[in-house]
C-alpha cells in the first residue's frame, strides 16, 4: 500500500515540514530510522518527511541511520526523494544564502556502511548520482537556484582544516557537506528517485580568511531560509515528474539484488 510517494528528508535546522502531520513508526530490517516518519499533503501529493540527524539533533552526521532511513522510506511507498542539506562553499561561483542543486558528488567519508549489498555481485551504476527529473524540478522551482557543481562529503563531525579545503576548492569541486553520501548511494541501491536542494550556509575554511567556519553560523543561516526552503520544495513536488522508467529504478532491472528493496518482488 503506498502511504506516500513523495519524501522530504529534512538537513541541520529543518525538522518539520508538513502542516497535518500523521507519525508512522517504522520498523526496518536497519533498526529504527532517525524519527517517525511523519505524512501528510503537499500540492496534492502524499508526502512523508523525515528529518535526517532526528527530530532534536540527536544524530551527528557519522552516526545517522542511513540504511534505516531509505529503507523506510521505500516501505511507504516513496519512489521520488528531495533531500535538502547544509553545506559550504568552496568556490566565489557560490555565496551565503545561495540554493544549489549539486550534479556530482565525491564520497570522502570512511567510517559509515555505504551500502546494502553484504554479499554477491551487484554493483551500482552511479556516474550521475542524482535524478535528472527531480533535480530539474529542485532546479526550476524558482529563478535564483543554481544547478550543477560537485559535492564533497566529508566524515566529519568536525569541520575541515584549511588545508583540507583548499585541497577540495583545487579539486574544482563547488560545495561540502557532511551527509550526502552514503545517502545518495543508498537511494539508489533502493530503487529510488534522489537530488539534493543544497543550501550554502558558510564559505569553508579554505574559501574565507576569516576564523573558519562555526556551527552557529550554519544553524543561523538555515532557521533565517528556512521559510524560502518550504515554499520552493513545495513548487519543486508540483513540478515533479512521473518517475515511471527513470533510470534511478530501472537500473535494477534483471539483477538479481541480494538486500530488500520494500515493494518489489
Ligand atoms: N555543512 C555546512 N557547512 C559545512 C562546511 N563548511 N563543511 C562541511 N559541512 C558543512
Amino acid at each position: 500500500m503506498t502511504i506516500a510517494d513523495v519524501a522530504v528528508i529534512g538537513g541541520t535546522g529543518f525538522y518539520s515540514f508538513l502542516d497535518d502531520p500523521q507519525e508512522v513508526a517504522v520498523e526496518t530490517p536497519y533498526g529504527d530510522p532517525s524519527a517517525p516518519v511523519a505524512v501528510g499533503t503537499v500540492a496534492g501529493r502524499r508526502v512523508a518527511f523525515l528529518p535526517r540527524h532526528g527530530p532534536h539533533h540527536e544524530f551527528p552526521p557519522h552516526a545517522i541511520p542511513f540504511r534505516a532511513n531509505l529503507w523506510a522510506l521505500r516501505s511507504l511507498g516513496v519512489r521520488q526523494v528531495l533531500a535538502p542539506c547544509a553545506v559550504g562553499g568552496l568556490s566565489d561561483a557560490v555565496a551565503p544564502g545561495d540554493l544549489v542543486v549539486p550534479d556530482q558528488l565525491v564520497d570522502r567519508t570512511f567510517r559509515r556502511v555505504p551500502s546494502y549489498v553484504e554479499t554477491g555481485a551487484v554493483h551500482l551504476p552511479f556516474a550521475d548520482p542524482y535524478c535528472p527529473g527531480v533535480s530539474a524540478a529542485l532546479a526550476s522551482a524558482a529563478p535564483d537556484v543554481k544547478a550543477g557543481g560537485a559535492m564533497v562529503v566529508i566524515e566529519g563531525p568536525r569541520f575541515s582544516t584549511r588545508a583540507e579545503s583548499r585541497h577540495y576548492a583545487a579539486e574544482g569541486w563547488t560545495l561540502i557537506n557532511m551527509t550526502g553520501a552514503p545517502e545518495a548511494a543508498l537511494a539508489r541501491e533502493q530503487r529510488l528517485c534522489y537530488a539534493a536542494l543544497a543550501l550554502v550556509t558558510d564559505m569553508d575554511a579554505g574559501a574565507e580568511s576569516g576564523e573558519g567556519v562555526g556551527q552557529e553560523e550554519v544553524f543561523a543561516l538555515f532557521r533565517a531560509n528556512l521559510d524560502r526552503l518550504r515554499g520552493l520544495l513545495t513548487t519543486a513536488i508540483e513540478n515533479l515528474p512521473d518517475p515511471a522508467g527513470c533510470t534511478c529504478s530501472t537500473w535494477a532491472d534483471g539483477i538479481e539484488l541480494s538486500y530488500d528493496v520494500p515493494g518489489e518482488p
